[in-house]
């Protein structure tokens, strides 16, 4: 891939591994230099090598979405290296769970502080100099969570749920001034997301290792699925059919699914085991 100054840019967060590696190189392959933002710089460091190999214009920027000054400094560092941003993916997250009483008030901090807070400081650092420039692209990473609210997964939902509310009051807000917002929510699919798991149950580790398996899409089908939509200008994303359909039936018979919902709550309460 050869870059003119005119190639678009995007900065990803979480792009190290899972989804957001996968959002790079999609993007990549579509001509974008790619900045992989992550905490993680070792895996980081191997995924910029990847971009490289594809004759991609990429560098690594170390940044903790948790941190405000992480992506305050952000758009600096995009500006000094390529002058500006087009795309801004906020992707990084972590999974959390278990029953609502077992989670402490520090498991709900962390989770609302890296999931939710970690969007919404992309989204404060990059905004104005979008605007200025009168163009620009959000994604959002949510999750089917954030729609769906399943039980025995109360601050993942919450955060997720959050970052939904967000992307959907910034995408009119932003539209006058030619920034298009897409929210992403996919429902399991297989990554490393398992590797952050921070749950005081034993039954919620089991059960996360066997639904990020058990995915019928890939994370790659998922950046696709997200690229797409950009181009479109499709507001919400859900790349899996199940969780469409889960989703339309919400709409129409909210007493109905929460009664559904039962059975994963029951299973829960009888599951569940605190961890030594
Ligand atoms: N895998 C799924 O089933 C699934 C489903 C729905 C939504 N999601 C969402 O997709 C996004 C990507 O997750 P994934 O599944 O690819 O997981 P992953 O663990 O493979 O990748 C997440 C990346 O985020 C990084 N990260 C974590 N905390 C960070 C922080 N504080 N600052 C900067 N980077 C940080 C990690 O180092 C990692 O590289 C997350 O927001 C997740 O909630 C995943």
């Amino acid at each position: 891939m050869t870059h003119t100054n005119s190639s678009p840019r995007a900065f990803i967060t979480g792009a190290a591994s899972g989804l957001g590696r996968e959002l790079a190189l999609r993007f990549a392959r579509a001509g974008y230099r790619v900045c992989v933002a992550d905490v993680n710089e070792s895996r980081a460091s191997e995924v910029v090598k990847e971009l490289q190999a594809l004759g991609t214009d990429a560098f690594f920027y170390r940044c903790d979405v948790s941190q405000d000054q992480d992506l305050a400094n952000a758009p600096a560092a995009m500006e000094a290296r390529w002058g500006g941003t087009d795309v801004l993916i906020n992707n990084a997250g972590v999974a959390g769970g278990g029953p609502f009483d077992w989670l402490s008030m520090d498991d709900w901090h962390w989770m609302m502080n890296i999931n939710f807070a970690g969007v919404l400081r992309g989204c404060r650092a990059f905004v104005p100099g979008m605007k200025n420039r009168g163009s620009g692209y959000i994604i959002n990473i949510a999750s089917m969570a954030g729609l769906l609210n399943p039980p025995g997964m109360s601050n993942y939902n919450v955060a997720k749920a959050a970052v939904v509310s967000l992307s959907e009051t910034l995408q009119p807000e932003l539209k006058p001034h030619g920034i298009g917002v897409s929210c992403v929510c996919p429902s399991f699919f297989k990554t490393n997301l398992g590797e952050s798991l921070r749950t005081p149950d034993a039954n919620t580790e089991k059960n996360m290792t066997k639904l990020l398996e058990n995915s019928d899409l890939s994370a790659a089908d998922i950046a696709d699925a997200i690229f797409s939509a950009m181009q479109k200008g499709e507001f919400l994303v859900m790349p899996h059919e199940k969780a469409r359909m889960a989703w339309d039936f919400k709409r129409a018979n909210l007493d109905q699914h929460l009664e559904a919902q039962l059975i994963l709550a029951n299973q829960i309460r009888d599951r569940a085991r605190r961890k030594d």
